[in-house]
């Protein structure tokens, strides 16, 4: 029998609604405030707001958050834990689907958007592949694919594995073969962690058929080991929001997360 799926995250990990860690508000308001200037334009269309999935949605805060767009949600989440807090708070008439990807059918040209967000760089290459065709397939004319990763730069390796069960947030890389190995069986207290090539995937849903819209990258935790050497003190004064707006403006290029808008043809 199969062992039931239980998604190796330490407590403050993204995706844990009341993350307290100054690190993980940080992330949940800067990444918010992206999605927020990004994603809302795209929904003000009512025509295209009939249905929407949301691939590995966690405790499900971004099913609820633009979920109340949509006339329908279906919410895909494998770790059982999780997946019973989606519909925990509000009324929303959410369907929550307690499976990994691999074993749903999500059907053929009827979803007005999918959202995927930072689940792609936690699976294996293998899963990768099936989540981009699964919503691709899914997805209508129009539609819309809205993905958030972590992605590839000078100072990561592609494949890692953070050891949470050690406490550890840092990225240990490993070759490509173990990550697929311990994504595919997720071991407690090991985090997966790729670092996807943005362009190569961009160019790679491009010939799937999707136009990329809209693209967005930034950077919360700036602290971080290798990066502690970028780090700009004055900073520390202005709201994380502000923070990453002077960054851009200093055309600083080492953001390491990403979320994708892309439109299907
Ligand atoms: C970092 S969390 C992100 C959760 C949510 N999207 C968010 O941003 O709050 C990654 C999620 O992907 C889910 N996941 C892992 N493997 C999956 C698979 N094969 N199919 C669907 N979801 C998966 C995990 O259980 C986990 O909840």
């Amino acid at each position: 029998m199969n062992k039931e799926y239980c998604y190796p995250a330490g407590e403050s990990e993204r995706g844990v609604v009341n993350a307290d860690t100054s690190l993980e508000k940080n992330w949940n308001i800067l990444e918010k405030n992206i999605m927020d200037k990004i994603v809302l334009p795209y929904l003000s269309d009512k025509k295209h707001r009939n249905l929407m999935i949301d691939i590995g949605a966690g405790e499900g805060r971004y099913t609820r958050e633009y979920g109340k767009f949509f006339k329908k949600i279906i919410s895909t989440e494998p770790d059982r834990k999780r997946s019973k807090k989606i519909t925990n708070k509000g009324n929303l008439p959410i369907k929550v689907i307690n499976k990994k990807i691999e074993d749903i059918n999500l059907g053929k040209n009827k979803a007005d958007a999918i959202f995927c967000i930072h689940v792609l760089q936690h699976v294996s290459d293998k899963t990768h592949e099936i989540m981009l065709n699964k919503a691709t397939k899914a997805l209508k004319k129009n539609g819309l694919l809205i993905l958030g990763f972590t992605f590839k730069t000078k100072y990561f390796d592609e494949y890692n594995i953070s050891w949470l069960a050690k406490g550890e947030k840092k990225f240990t890389p490993i070759p490509k073969e173990i990550f697929n190995l311990i994504a595919e069986r997720s071991l407690k207290g090991i985090l997966p962690v790729k670092k996807l090539d943005k362009g190569k995937l961009i160019k790679k849903l491009e010939r799937k058929g999707f136009v990329l819209k809209e693209h967005e990258t930034y950077f919360v935790d700036l602290e971080g080991k290798k990066l502690s050497k970028l780090r700009i003190f004055f900073l520390d004064f202005f709201s994380i929001i502000n923070q990453h707006r002077i960054l851009k403006k200093l055309n600083f290029d080492n953001f390491i997360d990403c979320i994708l808008v892309l439109k299907k043809k």
